[in-house]
């Protein structure tokens, strides 16, 4: 797909239909859960999941205030993103209540409320700076856009194929078919920005080089990044898939055609991570 504005990008999104549609998800079998055998290896992994999706949110009010995201186009996109995000927390905590992981009613304000105010702060420090830089760090935010969401549909195929649960499977498939619309989203917007001027890809380059790290490390605990990448991602086949799937289209960027950060970054977390279950938990 070849788009030449970001408007373009944004027609394309909105011509896509929701896969997690009222209709799918109250034909889930929410009391077929517990018919098959859930190896408890990948709960973590699933609070994980939960956790990066429900936080979405907190990502989205930060970027509100940059020029990004005052974007009439990506803040669009924006609106209806967040709220499938959200839907995809929803989806991986109802699946942990029918396990037998019973979380609290109000869940989702405590995920909020537990990252830390340093991260907050950090947070706040970092878009007061990319407002000094101004429009030209749009590209930054749509690569990192993108890699995440590469990164969490890859993250999804995974645990698909590792745990095979005839109940999950079609959510994954679902949540999957939505993080790919996601990441068409950032992908072209990104080309298209870093397209625009040298500054933009150097930025853009340099901050991915620097910064870059499995979403939802920094607010979330690293130990419970460690694991979900040693669970997911390790032999051969697991940083493969990274390799193939997320490292080498990012390559395909403007400015970003020998980056290898990706594969480097989540392959060393995968091969030299010991956390323990109780600790990945959140
Ligand atoms: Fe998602
Ligand atoms: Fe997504």
């Amino acid at each position: 797909m070849s788009f030449e504005t970001n408007k373009d990008v944004l027609d394309w999104y909105e011509r896509q239909e929701r896969a997690l549609t009222p209709e799918f998800m109250s034909s889930i079998p929410w009391n077929k859960v517990k018919d098959t055998r859930f190896d408890e290896k990948f709960v973590p992994v699933l609070f994980y999941m939960r956790d990066v999706e429900t936080l979405t949110d907190m990502y989205h009010r930060e970027l509100q205030r940059t020029p990004t995201g005052k974007d009439p186009h990506i803040s669009k996109f924006m609106e209806r993103w967040g709220v499938e995000e959200i839907t995809h927390g929803e989806m991986m905590n109802r699946f942990l209540n029918e396990l037998g992981y019973e979380t609290d009613e109000k869940w989702q304000t405590q995920v909020r409320n537990a990252v830390t105010k340093a991260y907050q702060a950090n947070a706040y420090m970092l878009t007061t700076l990319t407002n000094l830089i101004g429009k030209k760090f749009t590209a930054t935010h749509m690569t990192f856009g993108a890699i995440h969401e590469m990164e969490a549909a890859q993250g999804y195929r995974r645990l698909k194929s590792l745990t095979d649960h005839p109940v999950l499977n079609p959510i994954l498939d679902a949540i999957i078919k939505e993080e790919s619309a996601h990441n068409q989203f950032y992908w072209s917007v990104a080309k298209l920005e870093l397209n625009k001027n040298k500054t933009a890809r150097r930025i853009a380059r340099f901050v991915t080089e620097h910064f870059w790290a499995p979403v939802g490390q920094g607010s979330l605990a690293k130990r419970r990044t460690e694991y979900l990448c040693a669970t997911l991602f390790s032999g051969g086949e697991g940083i493969e898939t990274i390799d193939t799937k997320v490292t080498q289209r990012v390559r395909q960027l403007p400015g970003f055609d020998d980056i290898t950060k990706i594969t480097e970054v989540i392959g060393s977390m995968a091969e030299t991570s010991n956390v323990s279950f109780e600790a990945a938990l959140p």
